[in-house]
């Protein structure tokens, strides 16, 4: 029997190399070790506002961008969150036995809450106990994630833990897995702040679906220091961030690519680097105009995974109603 690994993603604007190095090329190539369910987390991409037809066709849009990247169904499932109320019900339950002050611990609520605390909804907030649910409900025994979302595996970890001690053996305790290079992708304007979709300005990101032009000036205006060698020396945060993204879309050893770099300037590596991603970017841009070209083919996908994941979410909260008392 493969090891399960749950992985989740949010429509919640344009997916980026940060999304792409810190989870999506991590869940491809692991497909064929472990039996991977894919996730589109579109309940929790409603912690934030959302315009209603933005989303809907987010969740399309990542979808085609997910399997344009490489993710096969033949060894992987991908459906969408709302789609199975499960996940819904069971993290309401668990929000009953979630302490306060561990999710006052969330650096993430914190981060994203920022100056707007007040205004911040009750589900930015709980989004921890959703992903609990999320991972809990399928038996999972690995969760690949970035570095930023570490924390919420571990808060998932005591939840399951602490059910258990009090009802019995339930849930499989499930294990966090961070990539060893590109954990945390930071902006190329801010490198001292992760990249995200919706913080820090388009000019801190690339999208996957980025113009190779876009590619080009985002990298040329991507901030460096006025040192000129280039080394991965996590003091100089700018042209280490350049060089991790470089790392990851190679897969070069780090000392090969200081060799290779070690007599060229900044404009020299930059230019390089953006040869990299565009080539790569558009190998998935390619495949995702293909998927996008068939709707009818996502939605197909949509209703056989739920079809086929839905009786295992539901057999895992049905084991939790009956230790709880409910119904
Ligand atoms: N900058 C990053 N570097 C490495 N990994 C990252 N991830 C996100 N940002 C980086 C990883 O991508 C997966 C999917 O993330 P998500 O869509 O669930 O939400 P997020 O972590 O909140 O990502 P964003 O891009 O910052 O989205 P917004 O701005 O909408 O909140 C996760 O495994 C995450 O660790």
């Amino acid at each position: 029997m493969k090891k399960r690994v749950f992985s989740g993603i949010k429509p919640s604007g344009d997916v980026h190399i940060g999304n792409y190095i810190g989870a999506i090329k991590n869940w491809v190539d692991s497909q064929d070790d472990f039996g991977n369910i894919f996730c589109i987390v579109d309940l929790h991409a409603i912690t934030v506002p959302q315009d209603p037809k933005i989303l809907k066709e987010k969740t399309r849009e990542l979808a085609a961008l997910l399997l344009a990247a490489g993710i096969d169904l033949d060894k992987s499932s991908l459906f969408v969150q709302s789609h199975i109320s499960a996940h819904s019900e069971l993290a309401w339950i668990l929000n009953c036995f979630i302490p306060m002050g561990w999710m006052e611990r969330m650096t993430q609520f914190k981060e994203k809450s920022e100056g707007k605390k007040e205004r911040a909804s009750v589900g930015l907030f709980d989004y921890p106990a959703l992903m609990a649910a999320d991972i809990l409900l399928y038996d999972t025994d690995a969760v690949p994630v970035g570095e930023d979302q570490k924390q919420h595996v571990e808060l998932t970890r005591d939840v399951a833990e602490k059910f258990n001690s009090l009802y019995g053996e339930t849930f499989k305790v499930p294990e966090a897995t961070v990539p060893k290079t590109g954990a945390r992708v930071m902006g190329l304007q801010n490198p001292l702040k992760k990249m995200s979709k919706s913080e820090g300005g388009e000019k801190n990101v690339i999208a996957l679906l980025d113009s190779p032009d876009d590619i080009k000036s985002k990298i040329a205006g991507a901030a460096t220091d006025s040192s000129k060698e280039i080394k991965f020396n996590k003091d100089r945060p700018g042209i280490y961030n350049l060089l991790v993204i470089y790392e990851s879309f190679t897969g070069l050893p780090r000392q090969e690519i200081e060799s290779k770099f070690e007599d060229k300037g900044y404009a020299e590596f930059k230019n390089e680097l953006t040869e990299t991603v565009v080539e790569k970017l558009s190998f998935i841009q390619k495949r995702f105009k293909e998927m996008m070209a068939d709707p009818a083919y996502i939605e197909k996908i949509f209703k056989e995974n739920v079809d086929k994941l839905r009786p295992i979410a539901e057999k895992t909260l049905e084991n939790v109603k009956k230790k709880v008392g409910l119904g």
